[in-house]
């Protein structure tokens, strides 16, 4: 598809993209079709995974009862670590192997879905906890074969990890993030129930608002897929291709609906219209981040959050200290973004406009500056933290930090801009403080 963005029959490049994504059901009580669903995919025995305190909700009861009407058995396990890291993940899979189970429901935020991801990949086909994990944390090695259903039920208006094939962990020995990615994880089924945002904390609506908008702004200012060197076989192409057109129409879209509603939605629980719109905001970019790939302001996230040292938001567990992953992101994105919009200004100019920021009269050079103001304004209204500085780092920290997030090459590499050392250091500097 030539148009001047995505310029075709550059040499070695990818002249290609391809779209992947679970099948969706919206709407408000969709969580009572699942037993149907269930059936549907011809599951008889499930692991139904949750966090603790969601055990406790409206939301949990209605998943159990609608498989309990549909003759489906239950083994529930409801200690799903918020923040998830290599060992809860492989707490999960030897409750799965356990449980001797046909198929898997998650029913929860991003913690909940990538921990249901984690114990049906390594339950399905067991291997050394690294050989699926990204390299070159990881050995990268490609997951057999399909693994077995997954449902997934988001409680959060955030990650869109229902839709996408990556499941995310803090590695402890590393003391950062990284991932799983492969095609073969993403749920066969994302049910959406956007009653579901009614229950969140205001802080956990922000946090998770902001993981969207820094979805949908990187997705939509990666590399575009025609600059991405092409992949061995077309069967390898990666999820994270870079920019493409179908991705850029979800975040557009993501990008309006967090201008009008983020404020609205974090403000007053009672919002139905905003808090709904947030959920289906971080659908779209769910399915176009899953299609696109992040790139610097994620791959920063993964020692912002993982080097945490006491950090304790309200709205979140308090049992130990943590940077929710939103959070982790978004400190780092004014930085990037006032860096990048170099490599496309027009673009980063339509994702200030789209989250409301008056933009006649603003010339290229300014529209890093002009979507960083739109950014840091949102973050403000919102109590975000005050960049890095806000979560509890300093300029002493910037060493540790690059060192922890230098190896997220899937993220960095999705960058509009050679991301080595010396530039990294650069965008966490960027990063301290805002106002
Ligand atoms: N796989 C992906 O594609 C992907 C993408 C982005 C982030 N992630 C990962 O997802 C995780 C973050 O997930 P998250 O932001 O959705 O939050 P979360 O799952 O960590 O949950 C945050 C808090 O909100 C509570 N909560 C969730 N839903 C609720 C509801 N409806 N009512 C009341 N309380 C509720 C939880 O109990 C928890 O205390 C991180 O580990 C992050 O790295 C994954
Ligand atoms: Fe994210």
């Amino acid at each position: 598809m030539q148009c001047q963005h995505y310029e075709l029959g550059l040499e070695g490049a990818d002249s290609a993209f391809s779209i992947d994504a679970s099948s969706v059901t919206f709407g408000a009580g969709a969580l009572a079709e699942a037993g149907d669903v269930a059936k549907s995919l011809g599951m008889t025995r499930v692991a139904v995974m949750t966090d603790a305190e969601l055990a406790k909700t409206e939301h949990v009861a209605m998943v159990l009862k609608s498989l309990s009407d549909a003759g489906i058995d239950i083994a529930l396990y409801d200690t799903v670590r918020v923040e998830p890291t290599d060992q809860s993940f492989i707490e999960a899979t030897e409750f799965a192997v356990n449980a001797n189970v046909d198929g898997f429901i998650s029913v929860g935020g991003g913690s909940v879905m990538d921990t249901a991801k984690a114990a049906n990949l390594y339950s399905t086909y067991p291997a050394d906890f690294l050989a699926y994990v990204n390299a070159p944390i990881g050995q990268g090695k490609p997951v057999p074969g399909p693994l077995k259903p997954h449902i997934a039920c988001p409680t959060t208006s955030g990650t869109g990890s229902e839709c996408t094939g990556i499941a995310v962990f803090d590695l402890l020995e590393m003391k950062a993030k990284t991932g799983i990615a492969s095609k073969m994880i993403r749920p066969n089924k994302a049910l959406i129930d956007p009653d579901c945002t009614l229950t969140l904390p205001a802080n956990v609506v922000a946090a998770s608002g902001f993981d969207v908008l820094s979805h949908a702004l990187e997705s939509y200012t990666a590399r575009p897929y025609t600059k991405r060197p092409a992949a061995a076989a077309p069967s390898l192409r990666p999820s994270s291709q870079g920019a493409n057109p179908w991705s850029d129409l979800g975040c557009a879209e993501a990008l309006r609906l967090l201008g009008l509603y983020l404020e609205r939605g974090v403000a007053d629980a009672n919002d139905i219209e905003a808090r709904h719109q947030l959920m289906w905001a971080s659908t779209l970019a769910g399915i176009a981040f899953g299609n696109a790939g992040c790139h610097a302001p994620h791959g920063m996230s993964y020692s912002v959050s993982g080097l945490c040292r006491d950090f304790q938001p309200a709205g979140y567990p308090d049992e130990a200290p943590l940077v929710p992953h939103g959070m982790s992101v978004i400190v780092n994105s004014p930085s990037v973004f006032r860096t990048t919009a170099g490599e496309s200004p027009e673009r980063h100019l339509d994702g200030a406009r789209w989250l409301g920021a008056d933009t006649n009269d603003v010339g290229p050079n300014e529209a890093g500056g002009v979507l960083a103001d739109q950014i840091i304004d949102l973050m403000k209204q919102t109590d975000m933290p005050n960049g890095l500085s806000g979560v509890g780092y300093g300029q002493d920290d910037v060493g540790d930090l690059v060192a922890g997030s230098i190896k997220q090459r899937r993220l960095l590499d999705n960058a509009p801009i050679e991301i080595q050392e010396e530039q990294l250091t650069a965008l966490y500097e960027g990063a301290i403080s805002y106002w």
